[in-house]
């Protein structure tokens, strides 16, 4: 039978059999004493006062070896300059934020947190009166409602785990990772805001988060961008080489510029119209919030990928163009297969046929923003609209009060 005797017996024995061992932690950790003055090796002698379990804690610190810890982080022995800082593979020490060498991240990061708002402010009382009235919606309205919640609510959380899983770790720089960390969160409002959706409008939460198994249109669209997350969220994934670093951009481009630039933008549409019609407003402006932060995770991630591809030129070759074009017109014809099947007929003054132009001119956009050649040439956009509400400067009176309310509301007061 153990008792605590024993357990204290182990600890006494320890620092005797590793004395030699701890001799140059307790070197470094003296030296760092000393640098900081005496007061901190006084602080830690054990006095009278001091319980079992505080002495241990003293103690503990005795033979914490400080050059051992620093030296996992790589590159830590000197402050870092901007001209080491890199997208991938930086060998920089990824703990100090500054310098900055990528100011757009960091801008995007301020933006993202004065655009916060939370699912919960937004009035949801005449969408459950709508939705329950059996004359409130049309069937093909109410498919449209339901398509949307149920792709929605499983995309942002592949998007979100593809983020903190994957990407997170492969991008080495620190201001790009403060934007990861704020669009994670960001991704986490926007699940909540599809789950509080469904939850006020009484929906059925198996069927909703279940479509992304159970329909075929909104399953292949979770499977494609599924496949490119396998390999990379693979804990012992590395970057370093031609093969995995192009692993790694066809990842971004899958997330960023498919399934943020082109898998959101049927749905989004189809919603906003809806609002633009004064139906399911509350609903519509969730998406209205969601559509404003998507533009960024968007912009975010192409600025990404634009950058890799300057410091990696080698990696941009024929082949790899060659890819990131079929990755997008893959994506693009996905989404026009779920646009037909989310609208068999013509709804909302809209139909398949003028999504489908939609989707295109979306396609051609994504495809230059990173430099490829555009492959639906002479396509216009049949919704305007949509390019305003995304416009942030033409769309700042539509939510300022709204942002402005949020964040006088969260001032702290010591009173
Ligand atoms: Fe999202
Ligand atoms: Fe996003």
């Amino acid at each position: 039978m153990l008792s605590w005797d024993e357990f204290d017996k182990t600890d006494e024995a320890e620092p005797a059999k590793g004395a030699n061992a701890g001799h140059a932690s307790e070197a470094a950790m003296d030296k760092l004493d000393s640098a900081g003055g005496a007061a901190a090796l006084e602080a830690r002698a054990v006095s009278a006062n001091d319980s079992d379990a505080i002495a241990r804690a003293k103690a503990a610190l005795d033979k914490l070896d400080v050059a051992e810890g620093l030296a996992e982080l790589e590159g830590s022995a000197a402050r870092v300059a901007v001209d080491e800082k890199r997208m991938i593979n930086c060998r920089a020490d990824l703990n100090q934020l500054v310098p900055f060498k990528y100011d757009w991240a960091w801008q995007k990061y301020l933006d993202g947190c004065a655009n916060h708002w939370m699912p919960q402010e937004v009035n949801m009382t005449t969408d459950i009166a709508l939705w329950k009235d059996p004359e409130g919606l049309t069937d093909d309205e109410r498919r449209i409602v339901l398509r949307n919640l149920g792709f929605f609510s499983t995309a942002d959380s592949l998007v979100a785990n593809n983020l903190v899983l994957a990407v997170y770790r492969l991008i080495t720089n620190p201001e790009c990772r403060q934007y990861i960390l704020r669009q994670a969160f960001e991704e986490a409002i926007h699940t909540h805001a599809y789950q509080y959706c469904i939850e006020s409008l009484g929906m059925d939460e198996g069927e909703i988060f279940n479509m992304y198994h159970e329909i075929p249109s909104v399953a292949k669209k979770a499977a494609w961008g599924l496949k490119y997350t396998r390999s990379i969220s693979d804990p012992k994934f590395e970057t370093g080489t031609v093969e995995t670093d192009k692993e790694l951009l066809r990842n971004l481009i899958a997330y960023y510029c498919v399934l943020e630039g082109i898998f959101f933008y049927c749905g989004f549409t189809q919603i906003l119209s809806m609002g633009r019609r004064n139906k399911m407003t509350g609903v519509a402006e969730q998406f209205q919030y969601i559509l404003r932060d998507e533009s960024m995770h968007l912009n975010f991630g192409i600025d990404v990928i634009n950058q890799i591809k300057i410091e990696n030129p080698h990696l941009w070759d024929a082949e790899m163009k060659e890819e990131a074009t079929q990755m997008i017109l893959q994506g693009t014809q996905l989404e026009i297969e779920y646009a037909r099947d989310t609208m068999p007929r013509g709804v909302l003054g809209m139909n398949a046929a003028m999504m489908e132009d939609y989707l295109k001119f979306i396609a051609n956009r994504r495809l230059s923003q990173i430099g490829l050649k555009e492959e639906y040439p002479g396509t216009t956009n049949p919704f305007p609209w949509m390019s305003e509400i995304m416009d942030l400067k033409k769309e700042k009176n539509f939510f300022e009060t709204r942002v402005i309310e949020y964040q006088t509301g969260g001032a702290l007061s010591w009173d």
